[in-house]
């Protein structure tokens, strides 16, 4: 059973979460892991009409999902970026879809049109995660970043989101 929760009761399983991330994969462009202040500003979205959560299988924390401006200029408003990190041990259950599914909702509901997803080029399990839950590649940022020697690009998925 998938829940959703505010996500300020698990920042720490959160930060762990992403932290791995930032050390082990090229998922995040970050190469330091971040404190609990950092974390807090890309992950605590509270802003209007901006939402982050926890996922939670039964009570326990399982990822989180959440949406944030794609670019602060107002013309921009009907856009945001969807950000999804779920623990490994929940990968392949399907919750990362049930929680594709909810953010997505919860963003037309605010009154979103348009998200994005900017993911690592060599994610290939992003990749076909958001493939299937129907974005399509709008662009691709060549050789933008560099972690563990590797040149790296980013692609650009984006899904119109019907309104509710
Ligand atoms: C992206 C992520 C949330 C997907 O989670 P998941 O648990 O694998 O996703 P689900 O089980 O809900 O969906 C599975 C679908 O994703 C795709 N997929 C997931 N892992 C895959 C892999 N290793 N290879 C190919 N396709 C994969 C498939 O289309 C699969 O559908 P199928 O099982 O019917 O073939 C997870 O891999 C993750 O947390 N990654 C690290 C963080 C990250 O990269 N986030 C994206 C940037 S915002």
């Amino acid at each position: 059973m998938v829940n959703y929760a505010d996500i300020r009761k698990y920042m720490a399983e959160a930060r762990d979460l992403y932290n791995q991330h930032v050390i082990d994969t090229t998922a995040s462009f970050h190469t330091e892991a971040l404190t609990a202040g950092e974390f807090a500003g890309i992950a605590a979205q509270d802003g209007d009409p901006y939402e982050s959560y926890a996922v939670l299988a039964d009570k326990r924390f399982a990822g989180y999902v959440l949406f944030c401006p794609f670019n602060p200029r107002q013309a921009y408003k009907r856009t945001a970026e969807v950000t999804i990190y779920m623990k490994k041990e929940y990968h392949g259950t399907g919750m990362a879809m049930d929680a594709i599914g909810f953010i997505e909702m919860r963003a037309a509901q605010k009154g979103i049109k348009t998200m994005l997803a900017k993911i690592t080029a060599e994610n290939i399990p992003s990749i076909r995660f958001f493939q299937k839950a129907g974005y399509r590649q709008a662009g691709i940022l060549r050789d933008v970043g560099e972690k563990f020697g590797r040149i790296l690009s980013v692609a650009i998925y984006q899904k119109d989101i019907p309104g509710k």
